[in-house]
C-alpha cells in the first residue's frame, strides 16, 4: 500500500475545514450513552406503569375463531387481554400493517392477535403465554420462485420509481453482442435487527397522548397516532430522544407505539411495550428476498452494448412493498440498450419494508457480481471494465450528474488497497493453507432530501438554542446539526444547545434514505443564517426573551432537481478461504466514497464502516428463510440470525473524496448512512471467486455452498 500522503486522503481527526463545519467533533451525547444515563424508549417508567406483551398468530393464514383468556386473566398481576373483540377501535391507518386488533384476519405468521397487559413484565409474558386462541386455517404460500404464477408487474416500486424502464432494443442488442453473460443471483430475506428492539411507553393525561417510542422519525409517528385515535396533532407528543439503531425498520410507525397507546387508553394506566426480539422478524419489516437475472452483452474489449436487470421479489397480502433492486442499474453504466424491471408476488408473508439501502444493497450485489463475471469472461481488469463503461450522463434519464467520482473512488481505492499487480487467474494464491483472493465492486446511493422545519433562538445572555425534530439513531445527528448551526451562526459549538427527538419540536422528516443531515441541516442552516443576519442588524441588548427565527425548506425541495444526484463508492476485499471447511474470512475490507462534503470525519467514518460491516454480514452470515410448512421466519433471534461480531470484522478502512457539489444543499452533503452497505457483498463474492474459482450467486456465502 502506498505510503505517501494522498491528495484525496481522509482529513483525519485533527483536520478542520474553514468553510462549513468539517471537524471531527465528538458526539454530544457520547458521555450520556457510555455512562448509561441516556434513556431509551423502554427506560421511562411513569408511576403506575403496566407492561404489555403481544400474542402472535401461530398460523400462517386464516382467521381467529375464539379466544380463551380465563386462565390468562387468573394469573397474578394480570390486568387485561386486548383482542379485536374488546380493543379500542382505530381509524383506518395509512399503513395497513398498523390495523392492529381490529378484526379476526390473520394475514401471516406472527401477526399480532392479542395483547396481554399486566403489572410486571414477567406477569405480562406469562399472561400472553396463557392466552388460548382457536383458528380457522387456510392454505398458505410463502415460496418465492422465479416462475411463480402470481408474479405481476407493479405500477411502481419503493422510492416511487417506475417498475420497468427500457432504452433502445435490449433483446436485439443482446442477441448481437459478441460476448454475453446471463446469470441469476439470489438474496435471501434479511432482518434489520437493531440493537434496541422496538419499544414504546404510552400514557394519556387529560386527553393528551404522550409516547416515548423507539423510532426513526417522531413527527411521522405523531401524525399516524393522531389519525388512528382521531386526535389533533397537538394532542399527541411522541418522543424519540435516543434510539439504538433502526436501519429502516423504525422508519415508519410500528406496532409497539399503537398497541401501547391502545392498552394505555383501555386500562387508564401508562403502558410499556418492548417487542421481544423473537417477534421482530414478523412485525417490523424485512428486506424482501430477490431473484435477480442479469444479462450483459459487450464487445470483446469490454464495452457494454446491452444490459438487462430483472428482479422477482415478494410482498405480503397486507400491502405492496417492492424492493427496487434493478433501479441502480439505471444509474451505473453506459449501455445503449437496456431493460430494468421488477415483478412481485403477494405471498402470505410478513410485510417487507426498508432495510439499509433498500434496492441498492441487493441490486448492486447482483449487478456488481455480473460485471465481475464479465471481466473474468473477457479477461480484463474489473476496474478497467468499469472505467470503460462510465456514462457521461445518467443512462436512463439523460440528466447530467451533479457530481460523479466513481472512477476516482475506484482508482484511489486501488492505490490504497494495493490492487495491482494482480494475477487474474483464480485459485493460485495461498497463505498458509488458505486460498487468497481479491475483489472489487462499485457502490451507489441516491441523494434524497425532504422539506423540514427548524427554529433558531438567541438568548439575551449569548447562548443559542436550535430546535428541530431530527432523530439520532446512532449516527451523530445531534453533533453534526450543531456543527451546521455553529458554522451558520459563526459561534463555537459550545454556545449552542440543540434540541431534537420530540414531535413537539419543529416538524422534520425521518432519519432515513440517508437524507437526515441534508434535510434537517438545510432547515437548521436556513434558520441560523436568518438569525445571524438579524443579530448583525440588531443594535443594543437583545430583549429579555431573546430572538427567534424559524425556517421551512419545503419550497426548496418541492421541485425535482435537473441533476442526477448520487453518491458513489468502491469496495475492495481480500478474502481467505479454507478449502477443508469452506469457511470464508474477510482479511481486509477497504472502501472509498464520494458523497459530497463530509461534515464530521469521526461520525462519518463510523457510518461508512458500520455500513460495510453490515455488508460483510450480508455477504457471509446473514440470511433468513421462510419455513414453507409453517410460514414463519426460521431464524428468529440473534442465535439463529448471525450478524457480524468484532471477530468477524477485519482491518476495515473507509476513506472519502471530498466533493464540492453546488447542486445539493447549503452544506454540500449527499448522505452517508447507506452507501457503505452497497456493493460490499459483491466485492467479497468477487474475491471468493478470485480465491477459489467458484462463482457463488446466492447469498450468504456459507461453507456448504463452497464445498
Ligand atoms: Mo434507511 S433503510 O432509509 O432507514
Amino acid at each position: 500500500m502506498s505510503q505517501d500522503p494522498l491528495p484525496s486522503a481522509n482529513p483525519g481527526p485533527t483536520a478542520t475545514r474553514s468553510t462549513l463545519a468539517g471537524a471531527s467533533v465528538a458526539r454530544r451525547e457520547g458521555r450520556e450513552k457510555v455512562t448509561g444515563t441516556a434513556r431509551y424508549a423502554a427506560e421511562h417508567t411513569p408511576p403506575g406503569c403496566a407492561y404489555a406483551w403481544p400474542v402472535p398468530a401461530t398460523i400462517c393464514r386464516g382467521r381467529v375463531l375464539a379466544f380463551d383468556t380465563r386462565a390468562a386473566l387468573a394469573l397474578p398481576g394480570a390486568c387485561t387481554v386486548l383482542t379485536h373483540e374488546n380493543a379500542p377501535c382505530l381509524a383506518p391507518p395509512d399503513d395497513p400493517a398498523l390495523e392492529l386488533l381490529q378484526n379476526d384476519r390473520v394475514p401471516h405468521h406472527g401477526w399480532y392477535v392479542a395483547l396481554a397487559v399486566a403489572d410486571t413484565l414477567e406477569a405480562a409474558r406469562a399472561v400472553a403465554a396463557a392466552v388460548r386462541v382457536t383458528y380457522e386455517t387456510e392454505t398458505h404460500d410463502v415460496r418465492l420462485t422465479a416462475g411463480h404464477p402470481h408474479l405481476y408487474t407493479p405500477e411502481s416500486v419503493n422510492g416511487g420509481y417506475p417498475a420497468i424502464s427500457e432504452r433502445g432494443d435490449f433483446e436485439g442488442a443482446f442477441a448481437a453482442a459478441p460476448a454475453t453473460l446471463d446469470a441469476t443471483y439470489a438474496v435471501p430475506p434479511l432482518h434489520n435487527h437493531p440493537m434496541e428492539p422496538h419499544a414504546a411507553t404510552a400514557r394519556w393525561k387529560d386527553g393528551h397522548l404522550t409516547v416515548h417510542d423507539s423510532s426513526q422519525g417522531a413527527t411521522l409517528v405523531r401524525d399516524e397516532l393522531a389519525a388512528l385515535f382521531g386526535l389533533g396533532k397537538d394532542e399527541v407528543t411522541v418522543v424519540s430522544e435516543h434510539v439504538g439503531g433502526g436501519f429502516g425498520c423504525k422508519g415508519t410507525p410500528r406496532p409497539q407505539a399503537v398497541l401501547a397507546a391502545m392498552a394505555a387508553r383501555y386500562t387508564g394506566r401508562p403502558v410499556k411495550l418492548a417487542l421481544p426480539r423473537r417477534q421482530l422478524a414478523a412485525v417490523v419489516g424485512h428486506r424482501a428476498p430477490t431473484l435477480q437475472r442479469l444479462r450483459l452483452g459487450a464487445t470483446h474489449d469490454g464495452v457494454l452494448t446491452a444490459l438487462a436487470h430483472e428482479v422477482a421479489t415478494h410482498t405480503s397480502t397486507v400491502k405492496e412493498f417492492v424492493e427496487q433492486a434493478a433501479v441502480p442499474a439505471r444509474v451505473m453504466y453506459a449501455a445503449p440498450h437496456s431493460r430494468t424491471g421488477h415483478r412481485v408476488v403477494a405471498l402470505d408473508v410478513p410485510s417487507p419494508s426498508w432495510m439499509r439501502a433498500p434496492g441498492e444493497a441487493p441490486g448492486m450485489f447482483a449487478l456488481e457480481s455480473a460485471v465481475d463475471e464479465l471481466a473474468v469472461l473477457l479477461d480484463v481488469d474489473p476496474i478497467d471494465l468499469r472505467v470503460r463503461n462510465e456514462p457521461g450522463t445518467e443512462p436512463d434519464s439523460g440528466r447530467p450528474f451533479s457530481s460523479r467520482h466513481l472512477v476516482d473512488c475506484l482508482q484511489d481505492g486501488a492505490r490504497r488497497f494495493g490492487w495491482l499487480p494482480r494475477d487474474r487467474r483464480p485459485a493460485v494464491r495461498r497463505a498458509g493453507g488458505l486460498l487468497v483472493g481479491t475483489g472489487v465492486a462499485a457502490a451507489t446511493y441516491p441523494v434524497y432530501l425532504g422539506g423540514s422545519d427548524a427554529e433558531a433562538h438567541a438568548d439575551a445572555d449569548g447562548g443559542y438554542r436550535v430546535r428541530v425534530n431530527a432523530t439520532d439513531i446512532g449516527t451523530g445527528a445531534r453533533t453534526v446539526l450543531t456543527q451546521i448551526a455553529a458554522a451558520a451562526l459563526g459561534v463555537p459549538e459550545s454556545r449552542i444547545r440543540i434540541e431534537i427527538g420530540s414531535s413537539d419540536l419543529p416538524d422534520a422528516p425521518v432519519a432515513g434514505g440517508s437524507a437526515g443531515t441534508g434535510s434537517w441541516g438545510w432547515a437548521v442552516h436556513k434558520a441560523c443564517t436568518a438569525l445571524a443576519g438579524r443579530l448583525r442588524d440588531h443594535d443594543g441588548p437583545l430583549p429579555a426573551d431573546g430572538v427567534t427565527e424559524t425556517a421551512d425548506t419545503r419550497q426548496e425541495n418541492a421541485e425535482p432537481s435537473p441533476y442526477a444526484r448520487h453518491a458513489f463508492g468502491a469496495h475492495f476485499a481480500e478474502v481467505r478461504v479454507d478449502t477443508v471447511t469452506g469457511t470464508v474470512r474477510v482479511h481486509r475490507l477497504l472502501g472509498v466514497f464520494a458523497a459530497g462534503h463530509i461534515l464530521n470525519p469521526r461520525t462519518a467514518r463510523s457510518q461508512f464502516i458500520g455500513g460495510m460491516t453490515m455488508g460483510l454480514g450480508m455477504a457471509l452470515t446473514e440470511g433468513s428463510t421462510l419455513d414453507p410448512a409453517f410460514g414463519d421466519f426460521t431464524p428468529n433471534d440473534l442465535a439463529g440470525y448471525h450478524v457480524p461480531v468484532c471477530a468477524d470484522v477485519p482491518a476495515i478502512e473507509a476513506y472519502w473524496i471530498d466533493e464540492d457539489d453546488p447542486h445539493l444543499n447549503p452544506m454540500g452533503t449527499k448522505g452517508i448512512g447507506e452507501i457503505g452497505i452497497v456493493g460490499t457483498a459483491a466485492a467479497i463474492a468477487n474475491a471468493v471467486r478470485h480465491a477459489t474459482g467458484v462463482r457463488l450467486r446466492d447469498l450468504p456465502l456459507t461453507p456448504d455452498k463452497l464445498l
